[in-house]
Protein backbone atom coordinates (compact mmCIF):
# COMPACT_ATOMS: atom_id res chain seq x y z
CA UNK A 1 0.00 0.00 0.00
CA UNK A 2 1.70 3.26 -0.78
CA UNK A 3 -1.23 5.86 0.60
CA UNK A 4 -1.98 4.66 3.75
CA UNK A 5 -0.31 2.95 6.68
CA UNK A 6 -2.60 0.22 8.61
CA UNK A 7 -1.95 -0.63 12.21
CA UNK A 8 -3.38 -3.80 14.55
CA UNK A 9 -3.33 -3.52 18.48
CA UNK A 10 -5.08 -5.82 20.28
CA UNK A 11 -8.38 -5.97 18.19
CA UNK A 12 -8.54 -2.14 16.72
CA UNK A 13 -7.15 -1.03 13.47
CA UNK A 14 -5.88 1.90 12.87
CA UNK A 15 -6.16 3.06 8.80
CA UNK A 16 -3.57 5.85 8.24
CA UNK A 17 -4.57 8.04 5.01
CA UNK A 18 -1.21 8.75 4.24
CA UNK A 19 -0.02 11.52 1.49
CA UNK A 20 0.67 14.84 3.66
CA UNK A 21 2.49 16.66 0.80
CA UNK A 22 -1.63 16.50 -0.61
CA UNK A 23 -3.49 17.20 2.87
CA UNK A 24 -4.41 13.72 1.98
CA UNK A 25 -6.50 13.90 -1.15
CA UNK A 26 -8.47 10.89 -2.15
CA UNK A 27 -7.08 10.22 -5.51
CA UNK A 28 -7.85 6.87 -7.05
CA UNK A 29 -5.43 4.80 -5.97
CA UNK A 30 -6.10 5.83 -2.29
CA UNK A 31 -9.92 5.17 -2.34
CA UNK A 32 -8.66 1.57 -3.75
CA UNK A 33 -6.40 1.24 -0.93
CA UNK A 34 -8.73 2.07 1.15
CA UNK A 35 -11.50 -0.32 -0.40
CA UNK A 36 -8.67 -3.41 -0.15
CA UNK A 37 -7.55 -2.29 3.71
CA UNK A 38 -10.99 -2.14 5.04
CA UNK A 39 -11.77 -5.46 2.88
CA UNK A 40 -9.24 -7.29 4.69
CA UNK A 41 -10.04 -5.77 8.08
CA UNK A 42 -13.36 -6.72 7.86
CA UNK A 43 -12.85 -10.14 6.88
CA UNK A 44 -9.80 -10.57 9.42
CA UNK A 45 -12.59 -11.92 12.83
CA UNK A 46 -9.81 -10.43 15.41
CA UNK A 47 -10.50 -7.16 14.87
CA UNK A 48 -13.06 -5.49 16.30
CA UNK A 49 -13.28 -1.77 15.46
CA UNK A 50 -11.46 0.25 13.18
CA UNK A 51 -10.77 3.72 13.33
CA UNK A 52 -9.67 5.71 9.84
CA UNK A 53 -7.40 9.19 10.37
CA UNK A 54 -5.17 11.42 8.72
CA UNK A 55 -1.48 11.53 8.88
CA UNK A 56 0.18 14.49 9.67
CA UNK A 57 -1.14 17.74 12.13
CA UNK A 58 -3.46 19.68 9.30
CA UNK A 59 -5.57 17.24 7.41
CA UNK A 60 -8.02 14.46 8.13
CA UNK A 61 -8.74 14.21 3.97
CA UNK A 62 -8.80 17.67 2.09
CA UNK A 63 -11.29 16.43 -0.44
CA UNK A 64 -10.83 14.25 -3.81
CA UNK A 65 -7.85 14.80 -5.88
CA UNK A 66 -9.27 18.11 -7.54
CA UNK A 67 -6.10 17.03 -9.96
CA UNK A 68 -7.40 13.96 -11.08
CA UNK A 69 -10.92 15.33 -12.42
CA UNK A 70 -9.91 18.42 -13.70
CA UNK A 71 -10.99 17.41 -17.16
CA UNK A 72 -13.42 14.89 -16.57
CA UNK A 73 -16.13 14.86 -19.13
CA UNK A 74 -19.80 14.79 -18.42
CA UNK A 75 -19.43 10.79 -18.26
CA UNK A 76 -16.13 10.56 -16.72
CA UNK A 77 -17.53 12.04 -13.86
CA UNK A 78 -20.74 10.17 -13.35
CA UNK A 79 -18.25 7.15 -13.20
CA UNK A 80 -16.04 9.07 -10.90
CA UNK A 81 -18.72 9.18 -8.01
CA UNK A 82 -20.48 5.98 -8.97
CA UNK A 83 -17.55 3.72 -8.68
CA UNK A 84 -16.13 5.82 -5.51
CA UNK A 85 -19.32 5.36 -3.56
CA UNK A 86 -19.07 1.49 -4.37
CA UNK A 87 -15.77 1.07 -3.49
CA UNK A 88 -15.65 3.37 -0.43
CA UNK A 89 -18.44 5.13 1.04
CA UNK A 90 -21.03 2.93 0.75
CA UNK A 91 -18.68 0.14 1.16
CA UNK A 92 -17.93 1.55 4.43
CA UNK A 93 -21.05 2.61 5.43
CA UNK A 94 -22.44 -0.65 5.51
CA UNK A 95 -19.33 -2.65 6.80
CA UNK A 96 -20.08 -5.01 9.95
CA UNK A 97 -16.94 -4.10 11.84
CA UNK A 98 -17.89 -0.62 13.34
CA UNK A 99 -15.55 2.16 11.50
CA UNK A 100 -14.70 5.23 13.85
CA UNK A 101 -13.45 8.44 11.97
CA UNK A 102 -11.07 10.68 14.22
CA UNK A 103 -11.13 13.55 12.18
CA UNK A 104 -7.61 15.45 13.11
CA UNK A 105 -7.83 18.49 10.92
CA UNK A 106 -9.78 19.54 7.50
CA UNK A 107 -12.25 17.19 6.59
CA UNK A 108 -13.37 18.87 3.43
CA UNK A 109 -14.99 17.41 0.43
CA UNK A 110 -14.92 13.86 -0.15
CA UNK A 111 -12.59 14.10 3.40
CA UNK A 112 -16.12 14.90 5.10
CA UNK A 113 -18.00 12.56 3.01
CA UNK A 114 -15.48 9.61 4.22
CA UNK A 115 -15.66 10.65 7.54
CA UNK A 116 -19.95 10.68 7.16
CA UNK A 117 -19.68 7.35 5.34
CA UNK A 118 -18.25 5.57 8.68
CA UNK A 119 -20.48 4.50 11.99
CA UNK A 120 -19.41 7.83 13.65
CA UNK A 121 -16.70 10.47 14.17
CA UNK A 122 -14.60 11.61 16.58
CA UNK A 123 -12.87 15.26 15.90
CA UNK A 124 -9.68 17.27 17.34
CA UNK A 125 -10.30 20.93 18.39
CA UNK A 126 -8.61 21.95 15.33
CA UNK A 127 -10.68 20.06 13.03
CA UNK A 128 -12.32 21.98 10.30
CA UNK A 129 -15.56 20.53 8.29
CA UNK A 130 -17.60 21.28 5.00
CA UNK A 131 -18.40 20.57 1.52
CA UNK A 132 -16.58 23.54 -0.85
CA UNK A 133 -17.54 21.58 -3.81
CA UNK A 134 -19.77 24.97 -5.30
CA UNK A 135 -16.57 26.54 -5.29
CA UNK A 136 -15.47 24.45 -7.75
CA UNK A 137 -18.47 24.11 -9.88
CA UNK A 138 -19.65 20.79 -8.96
CA UNK A 139 -21.51 19.67 -6.44
CA UNK A 140 -20.46 16.20 -3.67
CA UNK A 141 -20.69 13.16 -5.11
CA UNK A 142 -19.80 11.12 -2.76
CA UNK A 143 -22.82 10.82 -0.92
CA UNK A 144 -22.57 14.34 0.70
CA UNK A 145 -25.94 15.57 -0.09
CA UNK A 146 -27.79 12.55 1.24
CA UNK A 147 -25.68 12.04 4.48
CA UNK A 148 -25.45 15.52 5.43
CA UNK A 149 -28.54 15.72 5.43
CA UNK A 150 -28.93 12.98 7.18
CA UNK A 151 -26.65 13.92 9.97
CA UNK A 152 -27.51 17.57 10.49
CA UNK A 153 -31.12 17.73 8.66
CA UNK A 154 -31.79 19.40 5.76
CA UNK A 155 -31.93 23.10 6.25
CA UNK A 156 -27.97 23.17 7.78
CA UNK A 157 -27.14 20.96 4.58
CA UNK A 158 -28.48 23.24 2.42
CA UNK A 159 -26.83 26.27 3.80
CA UNK A 160 -23.68 23.94 4.13
CA UNK A 161 -23.44 22.92 0.64
CA UNK A 162 -24.75 26.73 -0.68
CA UNK A 163 -22.58 28.37 0.89
CA UNK A 164 -19.27 26.39 1.05
CA UNK A 165 -18.51 27.22 4.61
CA UNK A 166 -16.27 25.66 6.67
CA UNK A 167 -17.41 24.95 10.22
CA UNK A 168 -14.90 23.97 13.31
CA UNK A 169 -15.04 21.44 15.71
CA UNK A 170 -17.38 22.72 18.55
CA UNK A 171 -20.13 23.59 15.51
CA UNK A 172 -19.83 20.16 14.37
CA UNK A 173 -20.51 18.91 17.34
CA UNK A 174 -23.94 21.24 17.98
CA UNK A 175 -25.07 20.04 14.77
CA UNK A 176 -24.59 16.16 15.53
CA UNK A 177 -21.92 15.82 12.84
CA UNK A 178 -19.27 14.46 15.69
CA UNK A 179 -19.98 12.64 18.57
CA UNK A 180 -17.24 13.86 20.53
CA UNK A 181 -14.69 17.18 20.56
CA UNK A 182 -10.70 16.23 22.14
CA UNK A 183 -7.36 17.82 21.76
CA UNK A 184 -5.49 16.93 18.86
CA UNK A 185 -2.63 14.83 20.78
CA UNK A 186 -5.73 13.05 22.93
CA UNK A 187 -7.75 12.41 19.31
CA UNK A 188 -6.55 8.94 18.88
CA UNK A 189 -6.11 7.91 22.25
CA UNK A 190 -9.66 8.74 23.18
CA UNK A 191 -11.06 6.90 19.93
CA UNK A 192 -9.15 3.92 20.73
CA UNK A 193 -10.98 4.25 24.30
CA UNK A 194 -14.16 4.05 22.60
CA UNK A 195 -13.04 1.35 20.30
CA UNK A 196 -12.06 -0.77 23.28
CA UNK A 197 -15.54 -0.63 24.67
CA UNK A 198 -16.86 -1.44 21.40
CA UNK A 199 -14.41 -4.92 21.06
CA UNK A 200 -15.39 -6.12 24.76
CA UNK A 201 -19.22 -6.41 23.32
CA UNK A 202 -20.55 -8.70 20.89
CA UNK A 203 -19.23 -8.36 17.49
CA UNK A 204 -22.08 -10.72 16.01
CA UNK A 205 -24.62 -8.06 17.66
CA UNK A 206 -23.23 -4.87 16.76
CA UNK A 207 -23.12 -6.03 12.87
CA UNK A 208 -26.51 -6.69 13.06
CA UNK A 209 -27.36 -3.47 14.90
CA UNK A 210 -25.27 -1.61 12.00
CA UNK A 211 -27.44 -3.17 9.42
CA UNK A 212 -30.60 -2.23 11.18
CA UNK A 213 -29.57 1.23 12.14
CA UNK A 214 -28.33 1.25 8.00
CA UNK A 215 -31.92 0.46 7.24
CA UNK A 216 -33.83 3.41 8.15
CA UNK A 217 -32.19 5.46 5.44
CA UNK A 218 -32.46 3.36 2.79
CA UNK A 219 -35.29 3.43 0.22
CA UNK A 220 -37.94 0.74 0.35
CA UNK A 221 -36.53 -0.87 2.97
CA UNK A 222 -38.79 -1.35 6.34
CA UNK A 223 -35.77 -0.21 9.13
CA UNK A 224 -38.77 -2.48 12.10
CA UNK A 225 -38.70 -5.32 9.99
CA UNK A 226 -35.44 -5.50 9.90
CA UNK A 227 -34.44 -4.97 13.35
CA UNK A 228 -36.66 -7.81 13.82
CA UNK A 229 -35.46 -9.95 11.75
CA UNK A 230 -31.62 -9.37 13.17
CA UNK A 231 -32.96 -9.43 16.61
CA UNK A 232 -34.61 -13.29 15.90
CA UNK A 233 -31.88 -14.40 14.27
CA UNK A 234 -29.12 -12.94 17.49
CA UNK A 235 -31.01 -15.58 19.48
CA UNK A 236 -29.48 -18.59 16.99
CA UNK A 237 -25.94 -16.95 17.92
CA UNK A 238 -23.03 -18.54 20.17
CA UNK A 239 -22.55 -14.75 21.40
CA UNK A 240 -26.11 -14.90 22.58
CA UNK A 241 -25.69 -17.67 24.58
CA UNK A 242 -22.82 -16.57 26.41
CA UNK A 243 -23.98 -12.71 26.81
CA UNK A 244 -27.15 -14.03 28.56
CA UNK A 245 -25.50 -16.90 30.50
CA UNK A 246 -22.52 -14.89 31.83
CA UNK A 247 -25.26 -12.10 33.02
CA UNK A 248 -26.98 -15.25 34.96
CA UNK A 249 -23.47 -16.29 36.16
CA UNK A 250 -23.19 -12.74 37.57
CA UNK A 251 -19.64 -12.74 35.21
CA UNK A 252 -17.81 -10.83 32.34
CA UNK A 253 -18.81 -12.07 29.02
CA UNK A 254 -16.65 -13.51 26.74
CA UNK A 255 -17.27 -13.43 23.23
CA UNK A 256 -16.67 -15.98 21.03
CA UNK A 257 -17.95 -13.41 18.48
CA UNK A 258 -19.78 -16.31 16.26
N1 LIG B 1 -6.89 17.80 -4.25
C1 LIG B 1 -5.63 17.83 -4.68
N2 LIG B 1 -4.63 18.44 -4.02
C2 LIG B 1 -4.94 19.06 -2.88
C3 LIG B 1 -6.25 19.07 -2.36
C4 LIG B 1 -7.25 18.40 -3.10
N3 LIG B 1 -8.51 18.32 -2.68
N4 LIG B 1 -6.26 19.77 -1.21
C5 LIG B 1 -5.00 20.17 -1.01
N5 LIG B 1 -4.20 19.75 -2.01
C6 LIG B 1 -2.76 19.97 -2.18
C7 LIG B 1 -2.44 21.38 -2.67
O1 LIG B 1 -2.61 21.46 -4.08
C8 LIG B 1 -1.03 21.52 -2.23
O2 LIG B 1 -0.21 20.80 -3.11
P1 LIG B 1 1.17 21.46 -3.68
O3 LIG B 1 2.01 21.74 -2.45
O4 LIG B 1 1.74 20.41 -4.56
O5 LIG B 1 0.76 22.71 -4.38
C9 LIG B 1 -1.00 20.78 -0.89
O6 LIG B 1 -2.10 19.88 -0.93
C10 LIG B 1 -1.15 21.70 0.31
O7 LIG B 1 -2.36 22.44 0.17
P2 LIG B 1 -2.42 24.05 0.27
O8 LIG B 1 -3.62 24.50 -0.48
O9 LIG B 1 -1.11 24.64 -0.13
O10 LIG B 1 -2.62 24.24 1.84
P3 LIG B 1 -3.31 25.47 2.58
O11 LIG B 1 -3.00 25.32 4.02
O12 LIG B 1 -2.94 26.76 1.91
O13 LIG B 1 -4.90 25.26 2.36
C11 LIG B 1 -6.96 23.98 2.25
C12 LIG B 1 -5.56 24.15 2.92
C13 LIG B 1 -7.54 22.68 2.75
C14 LIG B 1 -7.87 25.16 2.64
C15 LIG B 1 -6.75 23.96 0.71
O14 LIG B 1 -5.76 23.01 0.40
C16 LIG B 1 -8.00 23.62 -0.07
O15 LIG B 1 -8.88 24.46 -0.21
N6 LIG B 1 -8.08 22.38 -0.63
C17 LIG B 1 -9.15 21.97 -1.46
C18 LIG B 1 -10.39 21.70 -0.66
C19 LIG B 1 -11.54 21.30 -1.55
O16 LIG B 1 -12.05 22.07 -2.33
N7 LIG B 1 -11.96 20.04 -1.43
C20 LIG B 1 -13.07 19.52 -2.16
C21 LIG B 1 -12.59 18.75 -3.32
S1 LIG B 1 -13.96 18.07 -4.21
Amino acid sequence: MENILIEKQDNIAVITINRPTKLNALNKATIQELHDGFKTLNDDKSVKAIIITGSGEKAFVAGADISEFANFSVEEGGKLAAQGQELLFDFVQNLSTPVIAAVNGFALGGGLELAMSCHFRVASTNAKMGLPEVTLGVIPGYGGTQRLAQLVGKGRAMELIMTASMIDAETAKNYGLVNHVVLQEELLDFTKGIASKIANNSSVAIAKAIQAINANFEDGINGFAVEIENFGACFGTEDFKEGTTAFLEKRKANFPGK
